[in-house]
């Protein structure tokens, strides 16, 4: 098991490195995750719209590892949104887990398509009045967000009685958005990676020239090094595997570290890899599955 934390905002400890679980290899099938956890892997990213709660939920049910040693994170999609939906949502997520609480609860993304200015503002203070709601409630340890670029994150801050502690973003070496970290540690937020290997794409990070030489020079593999780039810039990873192998060795990341120099080669690199998802242009034509209850 991972023995490396990050603190949170309000003193709590998240693992240093978390599992993704977008998501085919997922839905309906439990065994991947149950792989993951004999790999002692405690933290594990899913979302409403993933489709994967529910083999999360009969994953750590068949494990016998106490709810209490095991960290879940989930999130509402766009169309969840809003007061009144926020609570049906969630207990569908919590009925699909197969748990009575969350540990982080996230708003997905920010801007529903189209939306104007005043509208994705109002949409969202309303959205996180009611995810603070199930704090109070006890159905929620704690709140994150993801895909907030400084300006959503913003308003959220201007206008939160709870914190969120975390922020989840497409970051890996050719997409580290450096003013959007920045912003989130400067405001006592953890930056989380999504896609931390790039989703593993040919001809991006993968046979990326200056991640192989720095895969060369150190002895690791590029995702190795994708995640030790992250670690150092203070970054929780959440690389997803569905190989024992891969889940293995994303973990083998905390014996070795990457020179300030090549930190910052890497920091300086071309962009790639980047998977066109842009916060403000959200994604036309995604729906959460209400029917998924
Ligand atoms: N908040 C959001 O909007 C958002 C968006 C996208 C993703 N996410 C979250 O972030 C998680 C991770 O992102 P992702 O799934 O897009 O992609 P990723 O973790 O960047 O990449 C996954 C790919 O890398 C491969 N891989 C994993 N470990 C490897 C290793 N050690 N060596 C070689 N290849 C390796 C996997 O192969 P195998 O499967 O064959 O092992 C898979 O093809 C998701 O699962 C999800 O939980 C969040």
């Amino acid at each position: 098991m991972l023995q490396e934390f990050y603190t949170l905002n309000d003193g709590s400890k998240l693992p240093k490195i978390g599992f993704g679980t977008y998501n085919e290899e997922f839905a309906d099938n439990k065994e991947v995750i149950l792989q993951a956890l004999d790999c002692g892997y405690r933290f594990f990213d899913t979302a409403s719209l993933y489709e994967t709660e529910r083999s999360l939920g009969n994953a750590l049910k068949e494990s016998g590892i106490n709810r209490s040693d095991v960290i879940i994170e989930t999130k509402l999609w766009i169309d969840e949104m809003g007061a009144g939906q926020v609570e049906k949502a969630f207990e569908r997520s919590l009925n699909r887990l197969q748990t009575d609480y969350v540990d982080i609860y996230m708003m997905h993304w920010p801007r529903q398509t189209g939306a104007d200015d005043e509208d994705w503002k109002t949409l969202d203070t309303e959205t996180w009045q009611a995810m603070e709601k199930l704090v109070e409630q006890g159905k929620v340890r704690r709140l994150g967000l993801s895909n907030f670029l400084p300006h959503h994150l913003k308003n959220i801050l201007d206008t939160c009685k709870i914190r969120p502690v975390v922020d989840q973003l497409e970051l890996h070496p050719g997409y580290s958005q450096e003013n959007a970290v920045a912003f989130c540690q400067a405001n006592g937020v953890l930056p989380m990676a999504w896609s931390p290997l790039g989703r593993g794409r040919e001809n991006a990070t993968i046979g990326n020239s200056i991640l192989v030489k720095l895969s060369e020079k150190y002895g690791k593999t590029i995702q190795q090094i994708n995640l030790r780039f992250l670690l150092q810039k203070g970054i929780l990873p959440i690389p997803k595997a569905s190989t024992r192998s891969h889940m293995k060795a994303n973990m083998e990341v905390f014996d070795f570290a990457l020179s300030e120099d090549d930190l910052s080669m890497l920091s300086c690199m071309p962009q790639t890899a980047w998977l066109e998802e842009h916060p403000d242009f959200a994604i036309p034509g995604r729906k959460s599955n209400p029917d998924n209850i």
